[in-house]
């Protein structure tokens, strides 16, 4: 690893800040949630009142990056106002500075789906161009406001989902339940890529010396056997999951083959010239791919969700478990060669640097000892051969990789809504005042980054 590498960690908004409606903010579509489940996102780990203890640990544990997102109903609370709401920024460039006090760097995403309420309301989120001009005035007052102090942006968190899963950025599938819900789910992703290709547009032209990167979610799939039908079924599904996101944003055309696969879905799609130009504009292109990397699966030939381990998987799409690998609790494969296979394709495919976003191991039952502890040894193994394997990457595969930012770094909410789920080095006591806690893993992985990876 160079010197210039990115130790740190990882965390969004919603699953990570709290703060509630605090300042004027306005409420998203997770607080909507809360109103239905109970689970507390307005107070989530509460980053909001303990940010300074969580950075000055971040800074003990060595951390050179924080990846963090701004919730966009801090800045316009209902999504759309004419003025941005100024404690909103305020408390963001709070933060900035306090990373920046221990040159601790802020990656920061844009938009980890904290739809604001509002805009899922009038406009159906992205279903609408409208949003997509709120999300622009938006994107452009982060750069204004925070590019002295920003200078690694993110536009959509694991945005290639969002064509694969039609409610993603719709929330409340009763809403739109007569609707043809593949045309839905396309007219939301087009108007989710025009938000990503203005906002890093946008970022070029604001901050000139800051680097802005997509965020991919990995969906790696292998062949549940060498029969060249579910190579061919594998092959279809990595593209269809991965690369027709990446191939738009990496070309910032839409090609024929992909439109012609929607057709087969009836899909229509309608392309804009305007918008054709600013894809293909060179300062809409991104600097680098950021991914997410949790696990693999295998595909066969037919698969489909009812006949796959999809749901003991907790998985979205279908896939099969792989005999040769074992799982976490949650039902998630451990594969750490995985990562690099899956940094090599992409890196070969599109010869931009990668930067790791989110890895990490969930586990449930993390009990605190009587002397305040957590034994988080089946942590270190994760991390430990997930970093080496990126180690190779870098070393053995000659890739350029920016960083290593592993999920959930201070225990957080899960995305799917519970308490129980932890990835932190920091384990937070939900139960009483969200005291925190060094977890073995926080030692060790404090060595890590203080030997550069050598000490693993
Ligand atoms: C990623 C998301 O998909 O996976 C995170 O970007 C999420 O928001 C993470 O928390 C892990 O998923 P989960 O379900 O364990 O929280």
């Amino acid at each position: 690893m160079n010197e210039k590498f990115l130790w740190g960690g990882s965390t969004s908004a919603f699953q990570f800040e709290g703060g509630g409606t605090e300042y004027n903010k306005g409420k998203s579509i997770y607080d909507i949630r809360e109103e239905k489940t109970g689970v507390k996102y307005s107070i989530a780990s509460d980053f909001y009142h303990h940010y300074k203890e969580d950075i000055k640990l971040m800074h003990e544990m060595g951390f050179k990056a924080f990846r963090m997102s701004i919730a966009w109903t801090r800045i316009y609370p209902n999504g759309y106002e004419d003025n941005p709401n100024e404690k909103g920024i305020q408390f963001y460039k709070r933060i900035f500075q306090e990373l920046k006090k221990y040159n601790i760097e802020p990656v920061v995403t844009l938009f980890h789906w904290d739809m604001p309420e509002y805009l899922v309301m009038k406009y159906d989120g992205f279903k609408s161009r409208k949003t997509v001009e709120c999300f622009i005035k938006y994107a452009k007052t982060c750069f204004e406001q925070f590019g002295d102090l920003v200078k690694y942006w993110l536009t959509l968190n694991e945005n290639n989902l969002s064509m694969l899963i039609p409610w993603m950025y719709i929330y409340d599938k009763d809403r739109y339940k007569n609707s043809n819900t593949q045309q839905l789910a396309w007219d939301c992703y087009y108007n989710s890529l025009l938000c990503h290709f203005n906002a890093v547009k946008l970022c070029h032209e604001i901050i000139p010396e800051a680097k802005i990167g997509n965020m991919t979610a990995s969906a790696l799939a292998y062949p549940l056997t060498p029969k060249p039908e579910d190579i061919l079924a594998t092959d279809q599904h990595n593209q269809e999951t991965m690369w027709d996101d990446l191939d738009i944003l990496t070309t910032g055309v839409i090609n024929s083959s992909f439109i012609d696969r929607m057709k087969d879905k009836n899909i229509t799609i309608t392309l804009n010239k305007d918008d054709a130009k600013l894809m293909v504009d060179p300062k809409s292109k991104i600097d680098f791919i950021s991914f997410s990397y949790y696990y693999s699966l295998c595909i066969q030939d037919k698969t489909n969700i009812k006949n796959s381990n999809a749901e003991t998987m907790q998985m979205l799409y279908a896939g099969f478990y792989n005999p040769y690998l074992k799982k976490t609790d949650f039902g998630w494969q451990i594969d750490p060669i995985g990562i690099r296979i899956f940094m090599n394709m992409t890196y070969n495919k599109y010869h931009l640097p990668l930067m790791v976003v989110e890895n990490g191991m969930g586990t449930e039952n993390e009990i605190l000892t009587s002397d305040y502890r957590i034994h988080d040894d089946y942590r270190i193994d994760y991390l430990r051969s997930h970093i080496r394997a990126v180690k190779e990457t870098v070393d053995i595969d000659h890739i350029p990789v920016w960083g290593y930012l592993p999920w959930g770094c201070i225990d957080l909410l899960s995305a799917s809504g519970n308490y129980k789920k932890r990835y932190g080095f920091i384990y937070v006591d939900f139960e009483h005042k969200l005291e925190r806690y060094k977890k073995d893993s926080f030692y060790w992985y404090k060595n890590v980054i203080a030997s550069n990876g050598k000490e693993l």
